[in-house]
C-alpha cells in the first residue's frame, strides 16, 4: 500500500482530493491539519472512521514539523493544497502568504530530495499567476504576470518546482488551475458568498423578514469557474504521467461574477432590477426591496480583470475532462446553500 501525504484537507480541495483517492486508489491517505484553537474539520468529519485516512500535524510555518513527517513517512506522493489561499488577504498579510505559499514549498522540497527522493510532489499552481494577461485563453505558454502578493508567491513556488525537478530529477510539478468552486467553498469567496447570501435573501423574503443585503466589490471581474470536484482527477492524473510536466485545468468558458450573481438570481426565481452604475450600482426587487449593492470596500489594491484558461494539452495528453458546466455549478451552490440554511 502506497502512502500520500495531502495538506490542506479542512479546506476545500484537500477535502474533495481525500475523497478521491479514497474510492479510486487503495493507498494509505495522510490528512495534514494545523493545530487551530478552534477545530474546524467540518469537510473531513465524515472520514474520521475511514480505516485508510489518518490525520497528522504538520503547520507550513514550521520547516521542522514538515521534514519530520517526510522522514518518518517516507511518503511516495506529496500534494500540497495547504495555502493562504485568500487572494484579497494577500495584501493584509504579505508577510504571512508568502511564507505559507511559497517558502514552505521549499522546505518541502528540500525534505523530499534529502530524505525521500523517490516521493512524487505536487503543489497547488493558479491562474492568478497568469495575472495581468496579455492574451486569452490563457495556455502553458503564457508568461507569469501576478498581480498579487498571492500570485508573486505561487510563481516564486513554480520557479522552485521547476530548479527541483531540473537540479535533482525529481517528480515535481505544480499545475495551473483556474477557479474551482463547490459547496465547500469558504464563505469570503465571490462565489459561495453570493450563493450563501442570495439563499439568505430568499428566506427573507419568503418570510418577509429584514433583508440581509449583499455587498459587492468589481463585479465586472471575468473568471474562468469550474466545479472543484473534477479537478482532483486532473491533479492525480498529473502525478501519475511517465514524465513530470505541468498542465492547466480549466473550463475554457469566461463570466463575469454579474453573470454568476444574476444566475443565482434566477436560480433563486427572484426577479430585480438594476439602478445606477459603477461604484453606486443597486438591485431591487420588483416591489422595490434592495438585495444587492457595490461596495468600493471589496476593490482591491491591483485587480486581475479577465481570466480564461485552455486546458487542451492536458485533455489531449493526460485524457482528462470535467463533467459540470457553469450553470450547473451555480444551481449546485444555491440549492447547497439554500438547504443548509432551511435545515
Ligand atoms: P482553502 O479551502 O482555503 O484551503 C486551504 C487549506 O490550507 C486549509 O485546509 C488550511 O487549513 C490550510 N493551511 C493554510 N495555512 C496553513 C498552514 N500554515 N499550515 C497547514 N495548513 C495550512 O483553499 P482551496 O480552495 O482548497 O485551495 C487549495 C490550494 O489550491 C491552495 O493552495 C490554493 O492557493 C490553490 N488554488 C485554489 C484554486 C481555487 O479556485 N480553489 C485555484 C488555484 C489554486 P486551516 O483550515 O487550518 O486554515
Ligand atoms: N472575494 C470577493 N469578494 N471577490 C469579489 C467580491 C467580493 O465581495 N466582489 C467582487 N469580487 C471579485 C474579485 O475582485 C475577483 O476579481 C473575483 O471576484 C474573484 O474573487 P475570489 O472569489 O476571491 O477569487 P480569486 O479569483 O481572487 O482567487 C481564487 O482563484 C484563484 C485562481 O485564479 C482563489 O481560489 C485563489 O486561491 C486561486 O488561486
Amino acid at each position: 500500500m502506497k502512502k500520500i501525504i495531502v495538506t490542506g484537507v479542512t479546506g476545500q480541495d484537500g477535502s474533495h482530493m481525500v475523497e478521491y483517492l479514497l474510492k479510486n486508489t487503495d493507498h494509505k491517505i495522510y490528512g495534514a491539519v494545523r493545530r487551530l484553537s478552534v477545530k474546524n474539520h467540518e469537510n473531513i468529519l465524515h472520514l474520521e472512521n475511514e480505516p485508510r485516512f489518518e490525520l497528522i500535524n504538520m503547520d507550513l510555518n514550521d520547516a521542522h514539523s514538515m521534514r519530520d513527517v517526510v522522514i518518518d513517512l517516507q511518503p511516495d506522493y506529496f500534494i500540497n493544497f495547504a495555502a493562504q489561499s485568500f487572494v484579497a488577504g494577500s495584501w493584509d498579510y504579505p508577510i504571512q502568504t508568502w511564507d505559507t505559499d511559497s517558502n514552505a514549498v521549499l522546505h518541502i522540497l528540500e525534505s523530499i530530495r534529502r530524505f525521500a527522493p523517490s516521493c512524487r510532489f505536487y503543489n497547488a499552481g493558479s491562474s492568478e499567476e497568469f495575472g495581468d494577461v496579455i492574451c486569452s485563453p490563457q495556455d502553458e505558454k503564457h508568461p507569469l504576470r501576478p498581480q498579487s502578493p498571492y500570485g508573486a508567491a505561487k510563481c516564486a513556488a513554480r520557479h522552485l518546482v521547476r530548479v527541483y525537478r531540473e537540479s535533482y530529477d525529481l517528480y515535481a510539478v505544480q499545475g495551473w488551475l483556474f477557479n474551482h468552486e463547490g459547496v465547500r467553498r469558504g464563505l469570503d469567496f465571490v462565489t459561495r458568498k453570493i450563493s450563501h447570501s442570495i439563499a439568505k435573501i430568499k428566506i427573507a423574503l419568503d418570510s418577509n423578514k429584514t433583508i440581509p443585503i449583499l455587498k459587492l466589490g468589481n463585479i465586472e471581474a471575468q473568471r474562468d469557474w469550474s466545479d472543484a470536484e473534477d479537478f482532483m482527477e486532473g491533479v492525480w492524473l498529473m502525478l501519475n504521467q511517465d514524465a513530470p510536466k505541468n498542465y492547466v485545468l480549466a473550463s475554457g468558458e469566461m463570466h463575469t461574477v454579474r453573470e454568476f450573481l444574476e444566475e443565482t438570481l434566477k436560480c433563486a426565481n427572484i426577479e430585480f432590477k438594476s439602478e445606477g452604475s459603477e461604484d453606486n450600482e443597486k438591485y431591487y426587487t420588483l416591489d422595490g426591496q434592495l438585495i444587492f449593492e457595490v461596495d468600493p470596500k471589496f476593490y482591491r489594491p491591483a485587480e486581475v480583470h479577465e481570466l480564461c484558461g485552455d486546458c487542451s494539452l492536458a485533455e489531449k495528453e493526460m485524457g482528462w475532462t470535467r463533467k459540470t458546466d457553469f450553470a450547473g455549478l451555480v444551481k449546485k451552490m444555491y440549492e447547497s446553500d439554500y438547504a443548509l440554511l432551511t435545515r
